[in-house]
């Protein structure tokens, strides 16, 4: 390993570009400039306003905090029902790898380099100022469209809630956007607002109430687990995977299969192993979130030990979680129930515990609840992941200083929490939620592939750099990581790669507009090269 670090390390002092002076290395010197690293670590040091509040535990609830919600508690069934079948459990383990590749990377990235803006600010001393400005434009698809897509699950499964408890329901016109009929999606808005006067407050506030969250709807998730043991019908459980429609005999199948229509299972990803990785797509949703944690690394105490455990810690609490989770609810009800929209192929958790669990109807409500809280801590993390990107990015000057300012007592990027909610809640109230939800695995997958490459790259150009935790067989985990990532991004569909390219290319148009002519890096004014600049808020901006 050593030998390719030192092979590459060599050669890219020979092509250092900033050493010649062409027309063309000079503009890659400008966009490619990156932030030096030990100044980077001075300013990490002093925490840059930011208090240290979060330790290890905190970490890792803030991680099961944005990581378990939609995916999970709606994912899993359709997962089940389109593509993998029971296998659904080995589609967890497949998604999980490629996350645990990544997650490997961000865990080195986060301890070495404590702050705040997680992946742009990697790339930034990695790749160069536009590779962190593509990130940070791609993370915003992850925070701000994710904030949007799970309160907007949030507000219809508000919906299902109310009416299981007080028979009734919000208005349909009160809870859809404009695009569906309605006039507004007025509790999505709402839930937004609360967690953002919540962030406002503190991001220990913040780190407490997601804690109580957590624990709520991991105590359901257990119990759903623990119970459902008991219901789990084995016969349900075979086959394991979905059959190939073109083998099948039709006279001799299972009798929860029986009428069951394959034509619709004929696609590669969309029987057998196959599907295991149509299904892995499917879930990967579920692990979104992980690396929200490395963006709270300038306010952990202990970044250094707490950042690994943080990312990993929650990425294996629910992988185990994940897999334990749709075996039970693979075996309570057949997979075949999820693709029929006369059963349960929505709200299918509460389905299959009112269908099959007998004398457990409470849990149904239970589980309602628990969604509702799961999906509180999920937008509660994506709202103050984006207000910690756009922080770093306004303290290297690439968006306004605005983003930047603290509050005087509670020191948290108060503006950037409004601005963040006027513009989540700008899509959360007028847009139909699916549109977002693939999006935000583009920008996320994004990310990941860009983290793995960043990792290479510092290997290479910063070979003897202190790492707290070094990523284990950095050239096998770090191309593998984003080569299962960018598989993931071939495999979404036309319309979101399109969509997510249009807001790319829009981003550029902003760079070479504003952000380039505005960054301190640029300008020489960069806080990485007077880390008192960092700390006096309001100069140099
Ligand atoms: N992983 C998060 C969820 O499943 C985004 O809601």
């Amino acid at each position: 390993m050593r030998e390719i670090e030192n092979f590459f390390t060599v050669r890219w002092r020979e092509l250092d570009i900033s050493h010649h002076s062409s027309f063309i290395a000079s503009m890659s010197n400008n966009i490619f400039k990156t932030k030096s690293i030990s100044a980077l670590l001075a300013v990490a040091q002093e925490g840059g306003g930011l208090k240290r509040t979060l330790g290890a535990v905190n970490l890792i609830a803030l991680g099961i905090g944005a990581i378990i919600g939609a995916g999970l508690f709606v994912r899993t069934a359709a997962a089940a029902a389109q593509a993998a079948g029971p296998a659904v459990t080995l589609s967890f383990i497949v998604a999980a790898i490629g996350c645990a590749f990544a997650g490997l990377c961000y865990a080195e990235f986060a301890a070495s380099v404590p702050i705040s803006g997680s992946a742009y600010a990697y790339a930034y001393v990695t790749m160069g100022e536009i590779v962190a400005w593509i990130i940070g434009w791609a993370l915003i698809m992850e925070y701000a469209l994710g904030a949007a897509t799970v309160s907007i699950a949030w507000s219809e499964y508000l919906n299902k809630f109310l009416e299981a408890v007080a028979g009734t329901k919000i208005p349909p016109e009160w809870c859809h956007s404009p695009f569906e009929g309605g006039y507004i999606n007025a509790p999505a808005l709402f839930i937004l607002l609360i967690l953002t006067l919540v962030l406002i407050r503190g991001t220990e506030e913040s780190a407490t109430l997601n804690s109580v969250l957590v624990g709520l709807k991991l105590a359901v998730v257990l119990i759903f687990i623990a119970v459902g043991w008991q219901f789990i019908n084995p016969a349900f459980h075979t086959p394991y995977m979905i059959p190939d429609p073109a083998t099948v005999d039709m006279n001799n199948l299972p009798e929860h299969l029986k009428g069951f229509d394959f034509a619709t299972h004929t696609g590669f990803f969309k029987h057998g192993y196959g599907g295991v990785i149509g299904g892995a797509a499917i879930v990967f949703f579920a692990f979104i979130g992980f690396d929200a944690v490395s963006t709270t690394a300038q306010e952990a105490k202990n970044p250094g030990r707490d950042m690994p455990i943080g990312i990993l810690g929650s990425l294996a609490v629910c992988t185990i979680l994940y897999i334990l989770f749709g075996y039970v609810l693979t075996g309570v009800a057949p997979w075949t129930d999820f693709a029929d929209a006369t059963k349960g192929k929505e709200a299918s958790v509460a389905y299959a515990i009112s269908h099959y669990m007998t004398g457990y109807g409470w849990l149904a409500t239970a589980v309602t609840c628990a969604i509702l809280a799961g999906f509180s801590s999920v937008i509660l993390v994506m709202l103050m992941g984006q207000s910690r990107v756009f922080y770093s990015m306004a303290k290297d000057g690439l968006v306004p200083a605005v983003f930047a300012e603290l509050h005087p007592t509670h020191k948290t990027p108060f503006k950037s929490n409004w601005i963040v909610f006027a513009f989540v809640a700008l899509f959360a109230g007028f847009i139909p939620g699916d549109v977002a939800g693939d999006l935000t695995s583009f920008g996320t997958l994004l990310a990941f592939v860009l983290v793995c490459i960043g990792i290479l790259v510092m290997r290479v150009k910063m070979p003897d750099m202190k790492r707290p935790f070094a990523t284990p067989l950095p050239w096998v985990v770090a191309p593998l990581g984003a080569i299962i990532c960018l598989g993931m991004i071939v495999a979404l569909d036309k319309v979101t790669l399109l969509s997510a390219l249009a807001w790319m290319a829009v981003g550029l148009v902003v760079y070479f507009v504003y952000g380039i002519h505005n960054s301190k890096l640029q300008k020489g004014t960069d806080t990485t090269l007077d880390p008192t600049d960092f700390l006096d808020k309001g100069a140099g901006h």
